[in-house]
């Protein structure tokens, strides 16, 4: 391989992708890209660099000092950017924002190939790229403009990188901007997006995974489930897929077809309206097999409307779960409803 992509993860949610040569330092290729990562010495000597690598492997060499980089920051997985040779694909986060870093956030434009109306709970919108297609990490969200409104709204990839077209899961909410914008939506509309953004991303996948998905915040886990069988994962993966009524329940046929495509993958299904007739009721919580926290030794993914998730890590503190990892992502209105 004569290059590297290196996905740069700033601290306010950006990303950057860039492409290191083999045998450059990241702190070079990020410059070559006019992006002004932290540094000062650029010789492994202030530990101004210092960065944390997510995943991906590399060399840091001999040549820089403890004062810069102990032994175990090394071990925590914290880099010097100025010594750091990437030998794989790689996930960068630096601790300063892309403003500070002289970087911005990248913009696409996209024309609407598909919209497609599921249970009239949800939208499945497809786009195709115009120009700038964006490079994003499977989990990760962009701001689309809604046209006319002046306002943006966020939404999480549900196609994997590297898709001919992009596609989202998007809640249906009554009177909602872009849900308005969706109804009148016509193939060939015009959209821009904003991004990638956000650090709910795949990471290396070394144990087994539970993927815990409320309504909507399903999206990402379809991104990060395909990046999975393309890589032909052997790991256990559990996903809970949790929702309020039974018409909210979309695209399980998607998640099914992934028992064939994915060794390893199980899954479930949980709806709350204690009128439903679903086999499993209640919330995603009261449905985690045992087996799915492996003890502790499970990296835990989890995404939903905010009480959903805010209710899930209560469970987890008040019951002592404490997995390896716990990555989440929260579906915060853009409009918070004023009280009456
Ligand atoms: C990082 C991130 C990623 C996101 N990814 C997705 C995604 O992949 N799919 C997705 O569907 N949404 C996602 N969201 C939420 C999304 O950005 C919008 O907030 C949502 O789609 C509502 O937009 P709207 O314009 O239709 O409604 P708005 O005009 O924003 O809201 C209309 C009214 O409905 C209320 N409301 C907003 N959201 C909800 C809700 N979920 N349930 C009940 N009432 C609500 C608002 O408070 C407001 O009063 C994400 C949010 C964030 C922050
Ligand atoms: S810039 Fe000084 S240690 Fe890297």
């Amino acid at each position: 391989m004569s290059s590297f992509n290196i996905a740069l993860n700033f601290e306010d949610g950006v990303t950057r992708f860039i492409e290191c040569k083999a045998g450059e330092k990241v702190l070079d290729a990020a410059f070559r890209a006019r992006i002004n990562l932290p540094m000062d010495c650029s010789d492994g000597v202030c530990g101004t660099c210092k960065c944390k690598a997510e995943s991906g492997s590399y060399d840091l060499g001999d040549d820089y000092i403890e004062d810069a980089l102990s032994d175990d920051e090394k071990d925590s997985g914290l880099v010097l950017t100025c010594q750091m040779v990437p030998q794989s694909d790689c996930v960068i986060a630096v601790p300063a924002s892309s403003a500070v870093c002289k970087t911005g956030q990248s913009k696409c434009a996209a024309t609407v190939a598909k919209i497609e109306l599921h249970n009239d709970a949800a939208v499945v919108l497809e786009l195709d790229v115009d120009t700038n297609a964006p490079v994003f990490l499977p989990g990760q969200y962009v701001n689309i403009d809604v046209p006319g409104s002046g306002q943006h709204r966020s939404y999480s990839f549900s196609s994997a990188p590297g898709d001919s077209k992009l596609s989202f899961l998007i809640k249906k909410i009554p009177g909602g901007v872009m849900s308005t914008w969706l109804e009148a939506a016509q193939t060939g509309d015009k959209l821009e997006l904003i991004g990638p953004l956000g650090s709910f991303y795949l990471r290396d996948v070394q144990r087994p995974l539970l993927f815990l998905a409320g309504g909507t915040g399903l999206a990402p886990f379809l991104s990060m489930l395909e990046v999975l069988a393309r890589a032909n994962s052997q790991q256990k993966v559990h996903l809970i897929y949790g929702v309020t009524r039974d018409l909210d329940l979309v695209q399980v046929e998607a998640i099914e077809a992934y028992t064939a495509k994915l060794a390893g993958f199980s899954f479930s299904t949980v709806v709350a309206d204690e009128t439903s007739n679903h086999p499993r009721k209640g919330w995603v919580t009261q449905h985690i097999p045992a087996d799915a926290l492996n003890d502790g030794d499970v990296d835990v993914y989890l995404c939903g409307p905010p009480p959903m998730v805010d209710a899930v890590r209560k469970h987890f503190d008040d019951n002592g779960v404490k997995p390896n990892s716990f990555h989440y992502e929260k579906f915060t209105p853009n409009v918070v409803q004023k009280a009456a």
